[in-house]
């Protein structure tokens, strides 16, 4: 299976976990990694997973996400599996916002099929230490996102069965 990971991150947060769901990818195949400003806009031909995930900012994506978004062309991700996620603050999602939501309508906008609903992983404040750099991640967020790497292949080996299920 090749799978390709594209993220956005200011701080690093996004980076880090971007590079735990490559490691959980490689016990299935071979990864591609990118920052989302030196991403391909087309997608090669043998890929067979998508993963798209950015920073939660002003509720959203960032614009390095949505200008990578903006460079594909309506429907260039036709029929490819695909899941986003995001980092943001343990907010409740109607105060947080979520970049990982606003990047799975983009992914299905253009074609792409979800085999994962958005997934967050979490940043907080380090206490005493005021500024958007110390915003680091929870303990615990970088198993978790090798983890959910995991999970989200075996999710992609039942799509076939659901969209069966689906016709039925
Ligand atoms: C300008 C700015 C706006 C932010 N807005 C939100 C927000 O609306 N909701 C949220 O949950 N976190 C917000 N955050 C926290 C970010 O989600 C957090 O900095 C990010 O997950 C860190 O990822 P990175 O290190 O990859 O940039 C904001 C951070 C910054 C710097």
């Amino acid at each position: 299976m090749q799978s390709l990971v594209i993220y956005a991150s200011h701080f690093g947060n996004t980076e880090k976990i971007a590079r735990a769901i490559a490691l959980g990818l490689r016990t299935s195949g071979s990864v591609q990694l990118y920052a989302a400003d030196e991403a391909p806009i087309r997608l090669p031909p043998e890929t067979d997973f998508l993963l798209i995930g950015g920073p939660t900012e002003a509720h959203t994506l960032t614009s390095p996400m949505a200008q990578y978004f903006s460079r594909l062309d309506s429907y260039a991700l036709h029929t490819v599996a695909a899941a986003a996620f995001d980092t943001r603050m343990r907010w409740p999602r109607w105060l947080s916002g979520s970049a990982a939501a606003a990047i799975a309508q983009h992914l299905r906008a253009q074609g792409a099929q979800m085999v994962a609903p958005p997934e967050s992983f979490f940043v907080r404040n380090q206490p005493g230490t005021p500024g958007q750099r110390n915003i680091l991640l929870e303990d615990g967020e970088i198993a978790r996102a090798q983890s959910w790497a995991i999970a989200c292949i075996a999710m992609l080996g039942a799509l076939p069965r659901l969209r069966t299920l689906a016709q039925l």
